[in-house]
């Protein structure tokens, strides 16, 4: 049983968390072990430390994590955004082509659709879950709309049954970009081999971490080998490319996605540890949404229907009527005072609303990609106006909280006593005096600044 002892720390109390808060990433004697391992080896095998072919390490990497997730192919890359610019060429996406996407994201989940030369069109995301609403998805589709872009956003899966029933309605391939759901999954099935090609990340905060790293994961030939063709260097191509409508461009006039062999060998020691410590995860995760579910003023994360949370992220919601006048920015520094790793959320602005859409300058420079609309109609085809996306705009701008910043991922293993700490600090600071007290704190400090 949690309990709430007295003063906020704001105000001069003791602090509720007095565990320590554990690192993230924290690299196990198996990943050093693999790293010295294969240095040696490139004495030897100069796969361990030339990726161009894409063999050794990487293959091996590519293989492990193929068969981890029952899918036929898999391309590694150097990072999440490398493996959604190879998917989206490899689906289809041409230039002036539109994309929806949800505006409530991390913006490279954005910048390889404008990277590709295509127009981001956003669609808003539910309430509960954050991820993209199937219904919002459909009333975006036009006759120039070329593919979903569906982010598993903080590892809460999407709704992909309502997604995949739109983007079949409609003859759409669906791109998941599972760069903060690594081993999530949706109704039994890892995230990522649901639609037509998943897209993961290994950057920081991941749920497997090798420094950077990406990875293409797909069941379809065709996109494998275009995203090959977009991706890898020539000698990877001439091996991997057999579709006669590509060999004749086999060629250097391509990306340098390919990942470093030694972030392959720290992400494959990983992969073998994913699944438990993603269940390490979930316990500790639950049990502070368990010890949130009573807190007024905070509504605690909640699970897509058949989702499995893995939890990039801890983001619950803040109900500001039931702050009793207090603002949002004041509950983060009494929960920071508290020793709790809080901020004022993660997006903070939807992506539609940023600048480079107001503005439409990504190139900075005759409004392209947007000038490029397939309509011919120009730069104006598309706009972004506030209203848009109105459940993404009212959560960044009243209700977002990033409860454990980039502590989140670090919450494996037993942290039960952490957990708790957490949770009553929580409890010390939306308790109904505390806040009248924050809000007394509040005009001292308006009346302090005049
Ligand atoms: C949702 C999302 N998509 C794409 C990316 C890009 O991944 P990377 O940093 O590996 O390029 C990130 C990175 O954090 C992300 O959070």
């Amino acid at each position: 049983m949690v309990t709430v002892s007295g003063e906020l720390a704001l105000l001069g109390g003791k602090p509720e968390v007095t565990e320590p808060i554990p690192l993230w990433p924290a690299v196990g004697d198996g990943e050093i072990d693999a790293v010295v391992t294969a240095l040696h080896r490139s004495r030897s095998d100069v796969q361990y430390l030339n990726s161009m072919p894409g063999g050794g390490p990487v293959a091996a990497l590519e293989e492990d994590f193929a068969g981890h997730f029952g899918v036929r192919h898999a391309i590694a890359s150097a990072s999440g955004a490398a493996s959604l610019h190879m998917a989206l060429y490899a689906v289809g996406v041409e230039a002036g082509d539109e994309v929806i996407v949800s505006p409530y994201t991390w913006g490279q989940t954005v910048s390889p659709i404008l990277n590709q030369g295509a127009i981001p069109v956003f669609a808003d995301i539910e309430r509960e879950t954050y991820t993209l609403d199937p219904q919002a998805v459909e009333a975006r589709i036009t006759p120039y709309t070329k593919a979903i872009l569906v982010v598993h956003i903080f590892g809460q899966p999407a709704d992909m049954d309502g997604i995949l029933a739109v983007a079949r309605r409609h003859g759409l391939p669906v791109i998941e970009d599972c760069a903060q759901a690594t081993g999530g999954r949706y109704r039994g099935r890892y995230v990522g081999t649901i639609a037509d090609v998943g897209c993961f990340s290994f950057g920081d905060g991941k749920q497997i971490i090798g420094g950077d790293g990406g990875m293409v994961l797909t069941d379809d030939a065709g996109i494998y080998e275009r995203a090959c063709a977009i991706g890898s260097h020539p000698a990877r191509q001439e091996r991997d490319i057999q579709d006669p409508a590509l060999t004749p461009y086999i060629d250097s006039l391509t990306y340098t996605y390919r990942i470093h062999p030694l972030a392959a060998v720290i992400i494959r020691e990983q992969l073998r540890h994913m699944d438990a410590w993603n269940a390490e995860r979930r316990d500790n995760h639950e049990r502070l949404s368990e010890g949130l579910a009573g807190v007024r003023g905070l509504r605690p994360v909640a699970e897509t229907p058949g989702g499995e949370h893995v939890y990039h992220r801890h983001s619950p919601t803040i109900v500001p009527d039931e702050l009793g006048g207090v603002d949002r920015a004041t509950i983060v520094a009494a929960l920071e005072a508290e020793e709790v790793p809080a901020n004022l959320g993660y997006v903070r602005q939807p992506i539609h609303l940023r600048a480079r859409f107001q503005d439409r300058a990504y190139f900075f420079g005759r409004q392209y990609p947007w000038a490029a609309h397939r309509s011919g109609r120009g730069a104006d085809a598309v706009t972004y106006r506030a209203g848009d996306c109105p459940v993404a705009e009212q959560r960044c701008a009243a209700e977002e909280l990033d409860l454990l910043g980039m502590t989140a991922p670090a919450w494996r293993g037993g942290l039960r006593e952490l957990v708790d700490q957490h949770v009553s600090a929580a409890q010390k600071v939306f308790e109904p005096a505390n806040l009248a007290a924050l809000r007394d704190w509040e005009r001292g400090q308006v009346s302090a600044g005049e």
